[in-house]
This record gives C-alpha cells, sequence and structure tokens, in this order.
C-alpha cells in the first residue's frame, strides 16, 4: 500500500518523499507543476534509486483526483499541494482560497469516499498570528495578515470538524516554521518562481550573483539585533516530522509544530551563511516588511514528547546544503 503525497514535487513534498522511501514507504506522487518542476521527480529518484509513479493531475479537479483513488489502495495521504506565496495571496485572494480549501475539501471528501484513513496536512506557524513566543499547540489561533494564512488556519478548522464526526480517521495537521536547506546531496532544494520572497532562497541567490544585494526588512524590532527573529528548520528536519508523524498517527486529530525551538534573527542568518560557506552577503536595512511579526519560534515539546521526533541538523548544516543545491543548480 502506498502512500499519496499531493504536492510532491515541491520544496517540502521532494523532501519527505525521499525520507519516506529511505524509510521503505511507497509512496505516489500527485502534483500539477503549478510550481515544481518534472526535473524534480527524476533528481528524487537519483537519490532514493526507487522509481516513484508520478501523476500530474490537480487536486482541486475531484474527479482527476477520484480516478486516482479509484487505482490505488492508498494506506495515507499527505497533502502539500497548495498555493504559498504570502504576497500573491493579497493580490489574487480568491486564486488561494479556491485552491487551497477546495484541495483540502477534496482529499477529505476521496478520504472518507475511499476508506483511507491517515491523513496529515501542512499547516504553518502563521496560523499562530502575533501570540507571545514561543508557541506552542494550545494557544488559540489569531488573524494572519494574508489570505494565505488565512487558508491554512480555515483548512485546520475543515479537517478539525471533518474528524470529529468521523472519528475513525486519523488527521495530523503540521505547523511549519521556517523550512529552508535542501538534500545534502544538492540534488533537491527550493526553486523559487521568479525573485524570491524568502530570506534564503534570496541569500543564495545573492551569493550566486542573480540578485545585488538583500534588502533586510527593518532592524527595530524587539529582539536581540532588532531584526526579525524566525524559527529555521532544516527541511530534511522537517521531512524526518513527516515520517514520525505518520507513523504514530491514531485515531482523532491531532497538532504538532514542527521547529527547532531556536529563534535566530536576520543578521544572525546572514553571518552564519557566511561564515560557513566564505562568502560576503551584501545588505542593506530598508523598511519593515508589511505583515511581518518581530518573532516565531515554537515550543517543540509535544512533537518531541508524542513523535519522539526532534530536528537534529543546525544553521550551519542549514547554511551548507543551501547553498550547495543553489551553487550546483542544475534545475533551471
Ligand atoms: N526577510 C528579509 N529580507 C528578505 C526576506 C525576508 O529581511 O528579502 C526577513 C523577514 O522580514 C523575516 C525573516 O526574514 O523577518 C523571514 O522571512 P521569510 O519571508 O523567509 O519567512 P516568513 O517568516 O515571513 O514566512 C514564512 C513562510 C510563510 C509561513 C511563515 C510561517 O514564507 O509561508 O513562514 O511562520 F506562513
Amino acid at each position: 500500500m502506498s502512500i499519496l503525497v499531493t504536492g510532491g514535487l515541491g520544496f517540502i513534498g521532494s523532501h519527505t518523499v525521499v525520507a519516506l522511501v529511505e524509510q521503505d514507504f511507497k509512496v505516489v506522487i500527485a502534483d500539477n507543476l503549478s510550481n515544481s518542476k518534472k526535473e524534480v521527480l527524476h533528481a528524487i529518484e537519483n537519490i532514493t534509486k526507487v522509481k516513484i509513479p508520478f501523476y500530474q493531475i490537480d487536486v482541486a479537479d475531484e474527479v482527476s483526483l477520484n480516478r486516482l483513488f479509484e487505482s490505488y489502495d492508498f494506506k495515507g495521504v499527505i497533502h502539500f499541494a497548495g498555493y504559498k506565496s504570502v504576497g500573491e495571496s493579497v493580490t489574487e485572494p480568491l486564486k488561494y482560497y479556491r485552491n487551497n480549501l477546495l484541495s483540502t475539501i477534496n482529499i477529505a471528501n476521496a478520504c472518507k469516499k475511499y476508506g483511507v484513513k491517515k491523513l496529515v496536512f501542512s499547516s504553518s506557524a502563521t496560523v499562530y498570528g502575533d501570540n507571545q513566543v514561543p508557541f506552542d499547540e494550545t494557544m488559540p489561533l489569531l488573524p494572519t495578515t494574508n489570505p494565505y494564512g488565512e487558508t491554512k488556519t480555515m483548512c485546520e478548522r475543515i479537517l478539525t470538524d471533518f474528524v470529529q464526526v468521523n472519528k475513525e480517521f486519523e488527521v495530523t495537521l503540521l505547523r511549519y516554521f521556517n523550512p529552508i536547506g535542501a538534500h545534502p546531496s544538492g540534488e533537491i532544494g527550493e526553486l523559487p518562481n521568479g525573485v524570491p520572497n524568502n530570506l534564503m532562497p534570496y541569500i543564495t541567490q545573492v551569493a550566486k550573483g542573480k540578485l545585488k544585494e538583500l534588502k533586510v526588512f527593518g532592524d527595530d524590532y524587539p529582539t536581540q539585533d532588532g531584526t526579525g527573529v524566525r524559527d529555521y528548520i532544516h527541511v530534511m528536519d522537517l521531512a524526518e516530522g513527516h515520517v514520525a508523524a505518520f507513523t504514530h498517527i491514531t485515531p482523532g486529530l491531532h497538532v504538532y509544530n514542527l521547529g527547532t525551538g531556536l529563534g535566530t534573527s536576520v543578521l544572525e542568518i546572514i553571518h552564519t551563511f557566511e561564515r560557513i560557506n566564505h562568502l560576503r552577503i551584501p545588505y542593506k536595512v530598508v523598511e519593515r516588511r508589511l505583515g511581518d511579526i518581530a518573532s516565531s519560534y515554537a515550543d517543540v515539546s509535544k512533537a518531541k514528547k508524542e513523535l519522539k521526533w526532534s530536528a537534529k541538523r543546525n544553521l550551519e548544516d542549514m547554511c551548507k546544503d543551501a547553498w550547495n543545491f543553489e551553487k550546483n543548480l542544475s534545475i533551471k
């Protein structure tokens, strides 16, 4: 029996597929290639030496999704497929609400229709809004500052209500903090469309000379050095967190933070990246970015206790692997 991984060619999805295959799980990938590339499949197969069935389908299209569920006896689903650009979600809210909500509803419906009981959903630390750090799973969710964040909160709500009346289902919501880095082979990593919005891909493109300098969004936050603080987690740790979540899943609804529990500032990231890779990253401090919060980091005790999982790789590993991927980038 296979696990269906939707969005399995995306940044987090592709690393999770590798982690699953390494633990001898059979995987089927569904991805519409809207923000990923077919070459990623070959890269995954190069790393794992396993042929992985791939279907180019849109999970928001119920007919093709159901056809896929009919052809396999899935043991579970890990649902990554979704739009994720915060800025684009502000300018195109309907596109975000339609795609992210519909995909999740279709997946839950298909799971019910075809008796697939295990479902892991890609959520985000953004659902905590501007709560007091560290964020823990018992905190009330606060409004986010953009439609992307709202889709994550709404999908969590949809799945929570679904499990409430379908008690035999096993649903886990994973709230990711800030995944960066890449597989150490350098074969897969983050492939942003156009100019990156996120910090690490911006840094690696500055390092490569594709971009001139990094803009640091504000140095007047109430943090250690005034720049924004985030909980950066190596994408392979995050991927292994999914394997742990899938393995430990039991009936009912479960929520876990996947982070390291450490808060790192923008300047600390820049300096670690420079030191570990022997490079200079030119930067200048500009205005705060609209919608950013000062600090976001996780209380990771629940995942540690219940999933027996915690992040193993440090900031140096993240900076080294992110640069190793960008430096050798063959996927265009
Ligand atoms: N930053 C810069 N310059 C840049 C990009 C980012 O200074 O060019 C700063 C931001 O202000 C922030 C930090 O770097 O302080 C991290 O920013 P990212 O854009 O990399 O990440 P965010 O924390 O804003 O958002 C990420 C994901 C969202 C997710 C959120 C969850 O992109 O999808 O984490 O907390 F919702």
